[in-house]
């Protein structure tokens, strides 16, 4: 089971002004935030991010997308962090998440789907590591 996941607050969700209500209901949800910025990834920062995506062939709007303004990135606790998470986002297309999840309330495609959720315990250190030192997690 594990206790961490990574999330990022993509930036149509930002441009849309539903930061502050994603957050809320992520702390509703039981999650602590063990870190937290806001930041703008470049295409190659991006690019690296989502290399796992790299032969898709979406990954190329992917990259633009996720450059094109600010993000907030976070790590959250809480048991079961990665499966419940995942719960609370909804599915990746909004049009297949379920009623209540932020991904039905606040996205609006399958590509500007408002938040990211890391899909196991082992990317979840990756992609943590990737925007926090260790002594930002605590
Ligand atoms: P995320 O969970 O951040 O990880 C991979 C991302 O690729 C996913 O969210 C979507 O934003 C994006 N993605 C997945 N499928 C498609 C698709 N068919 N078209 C565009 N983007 C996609």
């Amino acid at each position: 089971m594990s206790n961490r996941t990574f999330t990022m607050i993509k930036p149509d969700a930002m441009k849309n002004g539903h930061a502050g209500a994603i957050l809320d209901k992520i702390i509703k949800g039981g999650f602590r935030i063990v870190a937290l910025k806001q930041t703008h990834l470049s295409e190659v920062k991006a690019g690296q991010f989502y290399e796992v995506h790299k032969e898709r062939p979406f990954y190329g709007e992917l990259v633009e997308f996720m450059s094109s303004g600010v993000i907030i990135a976070a790590i959250l606790e809480k048991e079961n962090a990665v499966a419940d998470f995942r719960t609370l986002i909804g599915a990746t297309d909004p049009a297949k998440a379920d009623e209540g999840t932020i991904r039905k309330l606040f996205a609006t495609s399958v590509g500007e789907n408002a938040v990211h959720g890391s899909d196991s315990e082992e990317n979840a250190k990756i992609e943590g590591d990737f925007f926090f030192s260790g002594l930002e997690q605590f």
